[in-house]
């Protein structure tokens, strides 16, 4: 959406298509939302009320000034204060409480956006000075799409939880399956690499150009990056290629892996993605509650970065860093441009792209030609995460803005430190992600280990001097 084409409508649309995602994933019975399936992941009741108390903070009190809700609310759905694992011992709200409390504050929301002078949106001519903030939040609706993509991303993790999920199935194919769209077919792509040659582009984004004014702090601003010449893979890693890489003992094979890499394989036992199994003779991988055959031409997803670096050693090839997967997806190198998405700035559609949960999978390689970069380079949106070389960190001239706690308290303390456990930067969005949370500058990071995200890789290589 450009600055001039925001208006209250469009909004209350997105709003109302997060919440239709978020009471899809919680229309489960109230036991099975409090319990909590894994101590990775929150209890679905937990962050049923936390969007709504996002929504809250964001879209109420710091919007309109208003009074809390409910004694108390804040602190109970702070992720700061409480790490998942201690969410369930929480007096949280129950099931019902729950969703009245998010009904409420969304009534609210509506009254208040219906209220708003439509020039609101309308960002200032001069840049914002001190005391701007509330304009600043509104400025082309910048706060909605704050809370808007914050929902979105909590869907995603609620997938996540369902897919840790034991027993029965309740979500999947057959959850809705008025929804479950067939994926397009894949087809073989040629050739396998690309090379990006030499050069500057605009690796961030100043939420200037179609589509990006929701940007995060993390992707500001923009600016020149040179990228020496590299090979980037025309498509993710495969399920065929992965399980290659396990049967020719990657997962045993120490010198594949890096000190803290083969640490954690040991430590956690990994000899294949999560949700793998071997059964005669061939790899079975559970889907929200049912067994299937892997399928062997689709990405692989459920990897963690350690097995991706330890796969990329095996191949004698290397995980593209966060510049170079950015270059591959965005640049445009006739124009200079950079692209909200690999085929230019308007929005996915289901010929272009993996996304908006429309099948429970990643599809099949090749699907997408209509997606393609600039350099011939597929599926870089949607389908699965993938993991980059790169740490998580500000970029030169970070700001905060909103707030502190969404990317800056992950950043490592030291400048230009590099640890071996902290944060990597994903790229790309998966087939969970929603197409208003994902575009080519987008950036997403988790721990190393974690390998309940819908996350996969694609492998890169230096190019030699003449290529
Ligand atoms: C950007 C996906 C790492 O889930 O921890 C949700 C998004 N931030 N609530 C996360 C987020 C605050 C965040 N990630
Ligand atoms: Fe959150």
């Amino acid at each position: 959406m450009r600055a001039a084409d925001i208006r209250a409508a469009d909004i209350a649309r997105a709003l109302a298509a997060s919440r239709a995602r978020s009471l899809a994933y919680t229309d489960i019975d109230d036991a099975d939302l409090r319990r909590q399936h894994s101590p990775l992941m929150s209890p679905l009741v937990w962050d049923l009320a936390h969007i709504g108390n996002y929504e809250e903070l964001w879209l109420l009190r710091a919007v309109t000034g208003s009074r809390p809700q409910r004694d108390g609310i804040d602190e109970l759905y702070d992720a700061f204060r409480h790490p998942r694992a201690t969410r369930p011992a929480l007096p949280l709200l129950g099931p019902a409480q729950a969703r009245s409390y998010i009904g409420e504050v969304r009534g609210h929301v509506l009254d208040a956006l219906d209220r708003l002078d439509p020039d609101a949106f309308r960002p200032p001519v001069e840049p914002f000075g001190d005391g701007m903030r509330s304009a600043a939040l509104l400025a082309d609706g910048f706060v909605y799409g704050l809370v808007i993509q914050h929902e979105h991303q909590h869907a995603e993790t609620m997938l996540a939880t369902h897919q840790l999920r034991e027993g029965p199935p309740v979500i999947g194919d057959a959850f809705d399956p008025g929804r479950i769209r067939a994926l397009p077919a894949g087809r073989p792509v040629h050739p396998a690499e690309v090379l990006v040659p030499a050069g500057e582009f605009t690796m961030g984004t100043d939420g200037n150009t179609p589509g990006t004014q929701w940007a995060y702090d993390n992707e500001r601003p923009a600016r020149r990056v040179h990228v020496p010449a590299f090979f980037i893979d025309t498509l993710p890693v495969s399920n065929a290629a992965h399980a290659a890489f396990v049967e020719a003992g990657g997962y045993h094979d120490e010198r594949l892996w890096s000190a803290s890499g083969w640490a954690w394989r040991c430590e956690a036992g990994l000899s294949a993605p999560q949700f793998w199994r071997h059964e005669d003779g061939t790899w079975v991988r559970r889907r929200f509650g049912r067994d299937e055959p892997v399928p062997m031409d689709e990405p692989v997803q459920h990897v963690c970065w350690y097995e991706a670096q330890a796969h990329a050693r095996w191949a004698g090839r290397r995980l593209p860093t966060e510049a170079e997967w950015e270059k591959a997806c965005a640049h445009d190198p006739v124009t200079g441009y950079s692209r909200r998405f690999p085929w230019g700035d308007d929005d996915p559609t289901p010929e272009r792209a993996n996304l908006d949960h429309v099948a429970c999978r990643p599809a099949p390689l090749g699907a997408y030609p209509a997606g393609a970069s600039a350099y011939g380079v597929e599926q870089m949106i949607g389908d699965v995460w993938e993991w980059t070389a790169s740490e998580f960190t500000g970029y030169p001239g970070f700001r905060s803005f909103p707030y502190r706690e969404y990317s800056e308290v992950f950043f490592p303390s030291e400048p230009d430190q590099t640890s071996p456990t902290g944060y990597k930067v994903l790229r790309g969005g998966s087939w969970a992600t929603h197409h208003s949370a994902i575009r080519s500058a987008f950036r997403n990071w988790d721990h190393p280990i974690r390998r309940q995200i819908f996350a996969g890789f694609r492998l890169a290589r230096d190019a030699e001097k003449g290529d």
